[in-house]
């Protein structure tokens, strides 16, 4: 099963965070399906191998999604037709043992950078016929979760933003949803998972039974980033297995 191997033919997408798991997957995907990738992350070998398999369609920009030198750089842009706010982290443990530092970095990677990496596209997405951001939020943006309150604190805002900015850019084409994975097997999740308590209480929360592959989350990315969805905005997909249909 596959998209249409021309669908994103002439297209410029930019991946946030591209080096590694669900990020690596969605600009391997838009690779795969023509787009000019500018594949963003600050580990250079990661983004040598993503050049390796694609030395046509990628760019690789080893920077840091939070530095003003990349936002100028992104504002410089002459067009942009697709951006994947992929960059997140995670701090898993109860609210008391929150250090002011895990709070601060949490809300500056998930919310702000966000935020700024979206403001400094827009000047490129409005030379775009028809431009779509997707944030990578997850089904943590829509319900609580044991030791993971500020994580959902910030997804949850990631959820809001996408609608706000789904309202406020529409005026340029820029349309602006969100996907919500449930847990993906990645290098941000697999050491979760050598805890079996851990294990099994995922496996009973997803009534498929099964963790979600990088490429079901880049498959709704590349959804959502093309004309297929061109009437979508200000929404999310939940790639939760249903997770949040409990
Ligand atoms: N994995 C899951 O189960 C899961 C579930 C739901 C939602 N999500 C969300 O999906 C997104 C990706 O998660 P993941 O598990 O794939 O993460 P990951 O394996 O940790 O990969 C994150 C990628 O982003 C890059 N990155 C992080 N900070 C950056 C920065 N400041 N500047 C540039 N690049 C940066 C990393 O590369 P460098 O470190 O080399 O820069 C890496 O390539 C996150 O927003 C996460 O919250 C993940």
């Amino acid at each position: 099963m596959s998209f249409d191997k021309n669908l994103f033919t002439n297209k410029k997408i930019l991946i946030a965070g591209a080096g590694k798991g669900i990020g690596l997957a969605c600009a391997a995907m838009a690779a795969e399906y023509g787009a000019d990738v500018i594949a963003v992350a600050r580990t250079e070998s990661d983004l040598d191998k993503l050049v390796a398999r694609y030395p046509e369609r990628i760019t690789p920009w080893v920077m840091d999604v939070t530095s003003e030198d990349f936002y100028q750089k992104l504002r410089e842009l002459p067009t942009l037709d697709g951006l994947v706010n992929n960059a997140g982290i995670n701090s898993v443990g109860p609210m008391e043992a929150q250090s002011s530092e895990n709070i601060d970095a949490v809300i500056d990677l998930n919310i702000r950078t966000l935020y700024k990496i979206s403001q400094a596209a827009i000047t490129p997405m409005k030379r775009s016929k028809a431009a779509s951001i997707v944030n990578m939020s997850s089904q943590m943006g829509f319900v609580g979760s044991q030791g993971r309150t500020l994580y959902c604190m910030s997804k949850h805002a990631v959820e809001g933003v996408t609608k706000a900015m789904a309202v406020e850019l529409a005026d340029h084409n820029i349309r602006v949803n969100t996907v919500a994975p449930t847990f993906v097997l990645t290098p941000m999740t697999e050491p979760m998972f050598e805890d079996e308590a851990f294990k099994s209480f995922v496996f009973n929360m997803i009534p498929l039974g099964r963790l979600a592959k990088v490429e079901d989350i880049a498959n709704s990315c590349t959804f959502l980033l093309s004309d297929l969805a061109s009437m979508i905005t200000g929404t999310s997909i939940k790639v939760d297995g249903g997770w949040t249909a409990r």
